[in-house]
């Protein structure tokens, strides 16, 4: 079998004090290198096992195993988030007063990479987006699709192993969805990261390797 980047065993999750039932055991496997989709309807817990596999969140019960590494037993999520995971969200959630890169140098502060360094690896990874024109643009003054491309370089900052991306072409055009895409296909293909991608596009899940159904919470 090959190396397995995620694995969930059995994972619940609840909220509210057990009243809402998000997670209702879902165990998937996901190899090194894997292009997943994840599909489902609206409020099936998509975003919730997204979350819990790039270790935003808990979960209520069963194991979240990333890289090999049990992530219950990890005190410091934080750092193994820095470090492991790359997320590019449905509203990309870009600090609005800051620049495209200083956007993308964000992740690389928690790790301590010195200022002259950041800024040359943000600065590479906003060209490799296509974005190199619009680096010292305040988000706010970014278009959607511009803001979901700073996300993804921001998302690679720190060279990640998993890129998790939550309908990263939700709230765009066709034309500029397929921007997006490619812009996460050519992260994965040029670091070999695994790629795990939330979308209620079937022409997203088409090109994906494997396309996972959720519904209530399950995986079917
Ligand atoms: N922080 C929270 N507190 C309480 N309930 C939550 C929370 N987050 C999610 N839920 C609930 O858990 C269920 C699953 O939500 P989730 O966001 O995972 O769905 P989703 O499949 O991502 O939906 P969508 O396609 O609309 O994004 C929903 O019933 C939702 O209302
Ligand atoms: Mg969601």
């Amino acid at each position: 079998m090959s190396e397995l980047a995620v694995r969930t065993v059995d994972l619940v999750k609840r909220y509210e004090g057990g009243s809402i039932e998000a997670l209702a055991g879902v165990s998937v496997q996901v190899p090194k290198g894997e292009f997943l989709a994840v599909m489902g309807p609206s409020g099936s817990g998509k975003s919730t096992l997204l979350n819990l596999v790039g270790a935003l969140d808990r979960p209520t019960e069963g194991e979240v195993w990333l890289n090999g590494r049990l992530l219950s037993a990890e005190r410091d999520l934080d750092s193994v988030r820095a470090r492991e995971v790359g997320f590019v969200f449905q509203l990309h959630n870009l600090l609005p007063t800051l620049t495209s890169v200083e956007n993308v140098e964000i992740p690389m502060m928690a790790l301590g990479v010195p200022r002259a360094e950041r800024r040359d690896r943000a600065s590479a990874l906003l060209d490799a987006v296509g974005l190199g024109h619009r680096k010292g643009a305040v988000a706010t003054r970014l278009s959607g699709g511009e803001r979901q491309r700073v996300s993804i370089a921001r998302a690679l900052a720190n060279s990640p192993g998993l890129i998790l991306a939550d309908e990263p072409t939700g709230d765009v055009d066709s034309r500029t969805g397929g921007q997006i895409m490619a812009c996460l296909l050519e992260a994965r293909q040029s670091t070999g990261a695994t790629l795990i991608v939330v979308t209620h596009n079937p022409d997203v899940a088409r090109e994906a390797d494997r396309t996972l159904h959720m519904k209530d919470g399950r995986l079917q």
